[in-house]
């Protein structure tokens, strides 16, 4: 948009990464930031504006009504669809845009001009860069690219994972219902008013072929405890997703800048992955505009800790949704009392219930 020329590759093909089931809550300003750069008119039509939620204590809703605590809302939209709008936007841009590129490795990262080896279409490529963005998530090649020494690790493993499904049927409500009940928890959200996006609590190392779908709906009835009526429809997809806080300091090594889910991973829990992804390249995108345009380069100098500044209110968001929701295996009678007694303050409490909303709905950007 800047006239910064620029070269994505993709491992994966196109019809993968438009068709992958992920996240689908749009943060307030991140809403905003996508109809500003020209990939928000779909978006604006389909997405589903959201302002409050619902959280359960097993089978009682009270609502947490962002308009009247922090006048803001966010947007339902699957991932998939803002990853078909971007891949619209950027081939009738002309590119470019490369898909299934296989072998990629970056090279000479401490100098002026890294490079990008791949090979596409059987050939191999070499792209001379300025610079390297490296947004290639947790499994990417960027991170384990940087030197052994250079990066810290800061790691949480959760002792239980979500089991999701995709289900042709309504969701039980229109808004979000985060339901923590004796049994786990489990979270009803939705693609559309059609369509609902259900989760389950389940055990860390659960195999999917242990539900069948009849006993997913049972459990999803039973931790919906009879506050709303759940109906079943045709189930579209179903997985496991694992529970994991994950963080990289710094994000940079010379002129390879990491982004998103290649320097940071969050659970699930208050859906702040793809937010945070859009926060860092916001941050990438300013600081490459400064440099090209005024032949300053402490932006890019103080990118890194601009966005861990970020990331370390969303993994303590994240983390602080997951512990006051979830069932723990080792929980001991007096965790459990303390547990309840959090979520009762916090849905009872109007300041309580106020950091919730500001962060649930995003900080702003600056
Ligand atoms: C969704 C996922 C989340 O983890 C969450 O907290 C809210 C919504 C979703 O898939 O819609």
């Amino acid at each position: 948009m800047q006239g910064i020329e620029s070269i994505i590759i993709e491992n994966r093909s196109r019809d993968y990464v438009e068709n992958r089931i992920r996240a689908g809550l749009i943060e307030h300003w991140a809403a905003d930031l996508l109809a500003d750069v020209g990939v928000g008119e779909r978006l604006k039509r389909e997405g589903m504006l959201h302002w409050g939620i619902n959280i359960g204590i097993n089978g009682e809703l009270h609502r947490i009504d962002f308009k009247a605590l922090v006048n803001k809302r966010v947007t339902i939209y699957g991932q998939q669809e803002v990853v078909k709008d971007l891949v619209a936007r950027r081939l009738a841009d002309g590119g470019p845009l490369l898909f299934e590129v296989d072998d990629v490795t970056v090279h000479d990262l401490k100098t002026q001009k890294p490079k990008i080896r791949f090979k596409h279409e059987g050939r191999p490529q070499e792209i001379d860069c300025d610079y390297v963005a490296g947004c290639d998530g947790f499994h990417g090649i960027c991170r384990p690219s940087i030197p052994d020494g250079v990066l810290s690790v800061f790691e949480r493993e959760y002792p239980f994972g979500w089991l999701g499904i995709l289900s042709e049927s309504p969701p039980p409500d229109h808004e979000l219902i985060y339901s923590y009940t004796d049994r786990g928890f489990a979270l009803y959200t939705m693609r559309s008013p059609t369509l609902a996006r259900l989760y389950l609590q389940c055990d860390h190392d659960e195999e999917i072929e242990n539900w069948s779908d009849q006993r997913i709906w049972d459990e999803l009835h039973k931790r919906l405890g009879g506050a709303r009526k759940l109906q079943e429809g045709k189930m579209l997809q179903k997985g496991i997703t694992p529970m994991r806080s994950f963080v990289v300091e710094p994000m940079q090594y010379g002129r390879l800048f990491l982004a998103g889910d290649s320097a940071h991973i969050v659970p699930p829990t208050g859906a702040k992955g793809m937010n945070l992804a859009f926060a860092d390249v916001v941050m990438l995108s300013r600081a490459l505009e400064d440099f090209y345009k005024n032949k300053r380069s402490d932006r890019l100098e103080n990118y890194s800790s601009k966005c861990l500044r970020r990331v370390w209110y969303a993994q303590r968001f994240s983390w602080w949704m997951t512990q006051i929701m979830h069932r723990f295996p080792n929980e001991s009678a007096f965790d459990r009392r303390r547990q309840l007694s959090d979520l009762d303050y916090l849905t009872s409490s109007r300041a309580a219930s106020t950091p919730l909303a500001e962060q649930y709905v995003g900080l702003p950007l600056d």
